[in-house]
């Protein structure tokens, strides 16, 4: 048996409500959440449509707040941030991969992946050949001046996950990032994460598919706001020791 040192916390999240407001009136979607995520873990968000995980990525990537509860990321109560903390945190710490990819349509592909480093100051020669070394990364050096519209659905997951990439994040969120996508394109992009997992980024995946979330070692089940599973994908030989002790 292996004994490791328990890493970091990265994410926590303690009794998180979160309300949309409607014209009817407050909307509960995300109800009594708590979920605890270390550094390096590779985790599957899964549940079915509608039960709050996208609501519930957005909360992570500080894309919008929760209506009570704590977050607190990297050591960080976000909600005790201004503005300009949280967008500097989300800049340093986190990659985001949207849902629907949010490729802008008329930029070149480098200029996709290169632009959350508008925002650094970092001069545009230099943001440009890091977004081609990523989009070598990920198979994609010869589209580097395509238009999105030229590439195929699976290509433009791979230049969402290149782009979420481009600041070096400790943290990458994606949500449904397999989505509509035939399972070897899928199987591609889950190698992806994993290798950047094994690297040390710490992985919060969004899946409707099993199969998918096999590929992470720990998954996370919400039914209607609350989370209803929580357990690792296999039974490990790794246990963590606050103390060096055996478990
Ligand atoms: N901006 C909003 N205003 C009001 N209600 C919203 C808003 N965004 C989402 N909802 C509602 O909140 C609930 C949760 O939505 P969410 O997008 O988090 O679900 P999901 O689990 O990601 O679903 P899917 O698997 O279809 O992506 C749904 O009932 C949705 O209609
Ligand atoms: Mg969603």
């Amino acid at each position: 048996m292996t004994i490791l040192p328990i890493p970091a916390p990265v994410i926590e999240i303690l009794g998180l409500y979160k309300d949309y407001q409607t014209p009817v009136g407050p909307f509960p979607v995300l109800k009594e959440v708590n979920l605890i995520i270390h550094a390096g873990e590779f985790v599957a968000i899964m549940g079915p449509s509608g039960s709050g995980k996208s609501t519930f990525m957005n909360i992570l990537g500080c894309l919008d707040r929760p209506t009570s509860g704590a977050y607190v990321l990297e050591g960080q109560d976000v909600a005790q941030m201004d503005k300009d903390a949280t967008a500097r945190l989300r800049g340093q710490a986190l990659g985001f991969v949207f849902q629907g990819f949010n490729l802008l349509p008329r930029m070149s592909l480098e200029d996709n992946v290169a632009l959350p480093l508008v925002y650094c100051g970092i001069p545009k020669e230099e943001r440009r050949r890091h977004a081609r070394t990523l989009l070598a990364k990920v198979g994609l050096e010869d589209y580097a001046a395509s238009l999105p519209n030229r590439i195929s659905g699976g290509q433009q997951h791979r230049v969402a996950i290149a782009r979420a990439l481009v600041n070096t994040p400790r943290l990458i969120l994606a949500d449904e990032p397999t989505g509509n996508l035939d399972s070897h394109t899928s199987e591609e992009i889950m190698q992806l994460f994993s290798a950047l997992n094994r690297e040390g980024i710490t992985i919060v995946l969004v899946t409707h598919e099993p199969d998918i979330a096999l590929h992470a070692e720990r998954q996370v089940r919400f039914l209607d706001g609350r989370i209803v599973h929580d357990a690792p994908t296999h039974a490990s030989t790794h246990h963590f020791a606050a103390s060096g002790t055996v478990c």
